[in-house]
């Protein structure tokens, strides 16, 4: 196993334009699950195929153990790439797909053989040793396409959105799958997909990518508590951040927010740094983070009381998606509630904010503001 660094990466296709992926730099360490996550087409597979040796590279250094591999050819690269489709051989059964390109590299026969059944034994493939590809599940050749990655003892793992072709519910229990399996045997991977949920449960840590640039990149809950800035805050989170217009006016020595007829403390920013956003800024908070009145734990803190009227109701079954209008305020937000409301469309309520919760962006930047520390840290040591 191995960990993979890359430095100020860059790719320029032919043509011109702007460049698919710019200086990006990103260390993955050894047995890491790394995640890139983004937007289709902001430059996750150039990534990859960088790595693999299957793209020249414009700028920049990628390095493996220490060796820089930029002029390394692909296969001799010790890495594996898993695709999107799993590309078995159909006319071959599970213990050939496995052993050819082994066969085809003149690895002898006995290492060969003893590659395989330790693959197999570990994938719980040994029982289907002898079957083609479509006597098998979908799961089942999965792990064929893992394990013939696997057999090659490759440094580094790759994975293009190998599970998005897949249905709702396969997908979750290879999902699962993956996870346990790259937990056990440790391996280095880089795993790229556009799918937030893969990302927050598959990743030891996360790179969000943006227009060929890296956004932020931390662990999984990390990111997720604190964007970055307000990309990241709407990238992460189904349904998005909640990004309220404020204005921040001064009051006596301090600063308070002002959204609709609703006036809020800013206790948990810099009023040096509100001083600077020049009246304005933009409120962060996840719909998890609005309530009904009675539905609010009791023990949170810092709670801010708004008036809204209900635009229109959502059950989902297992929660309900509650959408409003702020008393004073134009943008819409998103309440998510339990599945028992009682609000309906038309109703005019008081929700509350947990505003220890809540994220302060600047409009200009579009970065966060960051939060007074032990404000934050009080927080989270509330919510584990
Ligand atoms: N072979 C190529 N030639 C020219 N442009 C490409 C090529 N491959 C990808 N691109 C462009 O580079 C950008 C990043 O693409 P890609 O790396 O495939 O993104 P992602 O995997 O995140 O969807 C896109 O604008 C895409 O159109
Ligand atoms: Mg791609």
């Amino acid at each position: 196993m191995a960990r993979v660094a890359i430095t100020e990466l860059s790719k320029l296709y032919d043509g011109g334009g702007e460049p698919a992926v710019k200086d990006l730099s990103l260390t993955v360490g050894n047995g890491e699950f790394m995640v890139l996550l983004g937007p289709s087409g902001c430059g996750k597979s150039s990534v990859l195929r960088m790595i693999a040796g299957l793209e020249p590279i414009t700028s920049g250094k990628i390095a493996i153990d220490g060796e820089i591999v930029n002029e390394i050819p692909a296969k001799d690269r010790d890495i594996a790439m898993v695709f999107q489709s799993y590309a078995l051989y159909p006319h071959m059964d599970v213990f050939n797909n496995l052993a050819f390109g082994l066969r085809r590299r003149g690895i002898a026969k006995t290492e060969i053989e003893r590659r395989v059944q330790g693959a197999a034994s570990k994938l719980g493939l040994l029982p289907f040793l002898k079957r083609k590809p479509h006597a098998l599940s979908g799961g089942q050749r999965q792990r064929v396409a893992l394990g013939r990655a696997i057999v090659r003892e490759p440094k580094v793992f790759l994975f293009d959105e190998p599970l998005s072709n897949l249905d709702a519910a396969l997908r979750v229990s290879m999902r699962n799958e993956l996870i346990r399996q790259q937990r056990e045997m440790g391996i280095t991977a880089i795993y790229v997909t556009h799918d937030q949920v893969e990302a927050m449960t598959m990743g030891h840590r996360i790179c969000i990518m943006n227009k060929g640039e890296v956004i932020q990149i931390g662990k999984p809950l990390e990111v997720y508590r604190n964007p970055a800035n307000t990309f990241v805050a709407r990238f992460l989170g189904n349904p998005p951040m909640n990004l309220i217009p404020t204005s921040v006016e001064p009051d006596g020595g301090a600063y308070q927010l002002r959204v609709g007829g609703m006036s809020l403390p800013t206790d948990c920013w810099p009023a040096e740094t509100l001083s600077r956003l020049g009246g304005k800024a933009l409120l962060g908070i996840r719909p998890e983070d609005l309530y009904e009145t009675a539905q609010r734990p009791d023990e949170r803190r810092r709670i801010a009381i708004a008036r809204a009227h209900v635009i229109a109701v959502e059950p989902l079954g297992a929660e309900t998606l509650i959408i409003l209008s702020l008393e004073g305020a134009a943008e819409e937000v998103t309440m998510r509630s339990g599945r028992e409301t009682r609000l309906r469309p038309g109703d005019n309520a008081t929700i509350e904010l947990d505003l220890a919760a809540a994220h302060l962006f600047d409009p200009k930047t579009a970065q966060v503001i960051p939060p007074v520390h032990e404000e934050r840290e009080a927080r989270w040591a509330k919510a584990e």
